[in-house]
């Protein structure tokens, strides 16, 4: 019997004696289950490539290739699959060396037909749920997207029933947060939903504009107002007539700027640098800052009454280490995003690899969120992304390592902490030389497209 969204669950058998198959047959014959059985270990693995099971049970001393080989082979294939061997040789030594490797258990020979039973309705109930919790996040994420913002943490609904009711009547609003916690988001968001949706949306970067050129920037200039004002040039703030001035990192704004800026918000009215004429304007600003601007002010770098300005409506987006429910949700929608990009199919995370980076505490919030899954996706080759595929930083510390412990898993070898990019940048040098400078073949062997490998190569100034 199989129901909408649970599929019978596959389990395949491998014993080179007959008797030992048929017992376990027998044993589990009467469960919801689809077995598949095999007295040659290769055949076994043929079944498991094929068919996909969710469990496999196998001997360990068999001709031609070990229980442990096999073992290897499949965790290789798919992590997830849940591996168990039986052996009438038990030692400790082995058993923690097949844990290690990644099998979930480690039987005695005989094994009765209960505990059989027991075990393995134990592990088909837990594949069950997971297969039903996988689909209920699916749909999860579908319902948890507010303008492309993702979430469904308390803090997240607040957010987005802050930005919906602000939306419809803010002139100026003040967006603060961490870094790489979704402010842009939010600002766009708050744009779409403004009655001035229809108009432009402008981006000035406050940290990116040369001291000296800022003035000119948002307010514009005539021509000859300053050496190298060969032109007439309008200002973003009249580029954003009738629309939206984002100003991102408005805590790198020169003071005698602010001064300026907020004469213009009050007046609705902007002068081009060398102009004695106003223009009036009509303009929506929403400023962004991940500073903590009232210590900006006892500095004396932020003007207060420019803040008092601004901060009259302020969002804060909360940092992802705070929201926990959300992660998941987030791994989601980004493994969707990059295993698209990249044209693999990765169904998700081991439970393994999704514990390192529950127990993380980002930093860089959803911007290194975002980073993790898209370097995991181009390195993974099955279609579970396992803990192996992840940075090394996230997997080097000691909490991942008591992590790796108690999942049993292989620890992975000690190589130096390097940061995302850089462990980027050295993979495709690594390919890049193994295969000879061949591009077709360097991709090849990352498993990612072409193109792929020649934005990642541009990006890491690789020629
Ligand atoms: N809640 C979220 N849902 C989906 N993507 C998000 C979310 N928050 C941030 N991101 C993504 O993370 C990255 C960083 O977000 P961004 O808005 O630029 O952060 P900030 O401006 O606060 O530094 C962007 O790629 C953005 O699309
Ligand atoms: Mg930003």
């Amino acid at each position: 019997m199989t129901t909408a969204n649970s599929s019978l669950i596959k389990i395949v058998l491998i014993d080179d004696n007959p008797g030992n198959l048929e017992l376990l047959v027998a044993a589990l014959g009467r469960q919801e289950l689809e077995i598949f059985t095999a007295e040659d270990p290769e055949e076994g693995l043929d079944l498991v490539f094929t068919h996909h099971p969710q469990i496999v049970l196998t001997d360990l001393v068999m001709p031609k290739l070990s229980g442990m080989e096999v073992l290897e082979r499949i965790v290789e294939f798919d992590p997830a699959i849940e591996v168990i061997l039986m052996t009438a040789h038990y030692s400790t030594e082995t058993a923690v060396e097949a844990i290690k490797k990644g099998a979930s258990d480690y039987w005695n020979k005989p094994v009765s037909i209960a505990m059989v039973r027991k075990k393995v309705d134990q592990l088909v109930e837990e594949a069950r749920r997971r297969s039903i919790a996988q689909n209920l996040q699916s749909q999860l994420l579908e319902v948890s997207e507010f303008e492309g913002i993702i979430g469904n943490s308390p803090q997240m609904w607040d957010l987005f029933s802050r930005i919906r009711r602000v939306a419809p009547h803010y002139r100026t609003t003040l967006v603060t947060g961490h870094t790489g916690s979704g402010k842009d988001l939010v600002a766009s968001a708050l744009h779409r939903l403004s009655p001035v949706s229809q108009g432009n949306f402008v981006v000035l970067n406050c940290s990116a504009v040369v001291e000296t050129l800022f003035e000119s920037e948002l307010f514009g200039h005539v021509k000859g107002s300053f050496t190298g004002a060969t032109t007439d040039k309008i200002g973003l703030f009249e580029h954003a007539h009738k629309g939206t001035l984002f100003l991102d990192e408005i805590g790198d704004m020169p003071m005698s700027t602010q001064a300026k800026l907020l004469r213009c918000i009050q007046n609705q009215e902007v002068q081009r640098l060398g102009s004695l004429t106003a223009r009036k304007v009509d303009v929506h600003i929403i400023a962004a800052t991940n500073r903590d601007l009232r210590k900006c002010m006892d500095e004396k770098t932020f003007r207060e009454d420019l803040y008092y300005r601004l901060s009259m409506v302020e969002i804060t987006t909360p940092d992802l280490a705070e929201r926990e429910g959300d992660l998941p949700l987030l791994e989601r929608h980004f493994l969707r995003k990059f295993t698209a990009l990249y044209g693999k199919k990765v169904r998700g995370l081991t439970r393994r690899a999704e514990l390192i980076l529950l127990r993380h505490n980002w930093p860089g919030n959803v911007r290194e969120l975002e980073n993790v899954i898209g370097y995991a996706s181009m390195m993974v080759m099955g279609e579970m992304i396992d803990v192996g595929d992840l940075p090394t930083y996230l997997t080097a510390g000691a909490a991942a390592h008591s992590i790796l412990v108690s999942a049993a898993c292989v620890a992975p070898e000690s190589e130096e902490m390097l940061p995302l990019e850089e462990q980027e940048k050295l993979l495709l040098m690594q390919a890049l030389d193994k295969a000879v400078g061949n591009q077709s073949l360097a991709a090849r062997m990352l498993k990612i497209s072409r193109d792929t490998l020649r934005y990642r190569m541009k990006k890491h100034n690789l020629t």
